[in-house]
């Protein structure tokens, strides 16, 4: 079961984290797996792109050389499938474009996408919301997924055959204090992918929304310890998640054995969107 071989899978965001994790798994479960992400280590360019970016946490991750998408392409390689990492920023239509072509001209096909990209790093209440990070945030979690399913679609629509996945957060189920703009894009995220399940169900194509809760990874990490403690004790399980309990499940949605699951937000949150005291 869930065995993806032959399968051509893109992910946004893939450098590290969760979509670091995500591309492991699909390879392991066969897949060919293109690595993008706007930061490649070998970029020359890599500092300037950072500060481009606007994001505190991608000036702190290149600053410790916390990117690995080559790194990750490689061990895909290892594993004896396809891979290759490139550089790709969701919010720029044109390298988006050129980016989905250079894939289907060398892969041959596009099978699994994962619209993973996003930013953690805008926190603020209301009257201290940035309004530039309020736009970038809407251009980068939102409209780059969008950017990326309508370049995706046609390929999985010409093949009758496709599965689309977003990285929600529970944010966009309930709300987030402080979190004004990143929760709205996350909201977004699940209109939209119920939407593509409606207009994909005729072609093969499901889309589903994975909603992760408080995962270990190295952006949760660089957060503040008093509030990731507090969102801790918030759930069921009174732990985080890994990484991988993300992967395993968009594996699962990714898999032929997913066929009639579409449109859905599933959690994986360790019961923190359930009633806890
Ligand atoms: N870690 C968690 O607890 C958690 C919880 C809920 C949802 N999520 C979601 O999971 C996804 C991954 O989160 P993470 O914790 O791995 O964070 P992360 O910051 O480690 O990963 C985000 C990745 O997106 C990339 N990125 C940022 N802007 C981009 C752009 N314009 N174009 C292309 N790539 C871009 C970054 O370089 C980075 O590699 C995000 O969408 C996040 O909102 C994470």
């Amino acid at each position: 079961m869930f065995d993806l071989s032959g399968k051509v899978a893109v992910v946004t965001g893939g450098s590290r984290g969760l979509g670091r994790a995500d591309c492991l798994a699909l390879a392991r479960a066969g897949a060919d797996v293109v690595v993008t992400d706007i930061l490649l280590e070998s970029d020359p360019e890599l500092q300037r792109v950072a500060e481009a970016s606007q994001s505190a946490l991608a000036q702190l991750f290149t600053s410790h050389n916390v990117v690995y998408a080559e790194r990750t392409s490689a061990e895909i390689r290892a594993m004896g499938r396809r891979s290759m990492a490139i550089k790709m920023d969701v919010t720029d239509r044109d390298q988006v474009a050129a980016v989905f072509a250079q894939v289907k001209h060398e892969f041959g096909s596009i099978d699994i996408l994962v619209n993973n990209a996003g930013t953690l790093d805008h926190m603020g209440q209301i009257e201290d919301q940035s309004d530039d990070l309020w736009e970038r945030d809407l251009r980068v979690n939102l409209t780059g997924a969008y950017n990326c399913t309508k370049a995706a679609w046609h390929h999985m629509r010409e093949q009758n055959w496709g599965r689309i996945i977003f990285m929600s957060s529970v944010a966009g189920t309930l709300g987030g204090f402080g979190q004004a703009s990143y929760s709205t894009t996350k909201a977004g995220l699940n209109g939209l992918g119920k939407s593509m399940a409606l207009e994909g169900a005729r072609f093969g194509i499901t889309s589903n929304m994975i909603a992760p809760g408080i995962i270990a990874t190295e952006a949760f990490a660089a957060g503040n310890p008093r509030m990731n403690e507090r969102m801790v004790l918030r759930t069921a399980m009174r732990s985080m998640g890994e990484p991988e309990d993300v992967a395993a499940l968009v594996v699962f949605l990714a898999s032929p054995e997913a066929r009639y699951i579409t449109g859905q937000v599933i959690h994986v949150g360790g019961g923190i969107d359930l009633f806890v005291y």
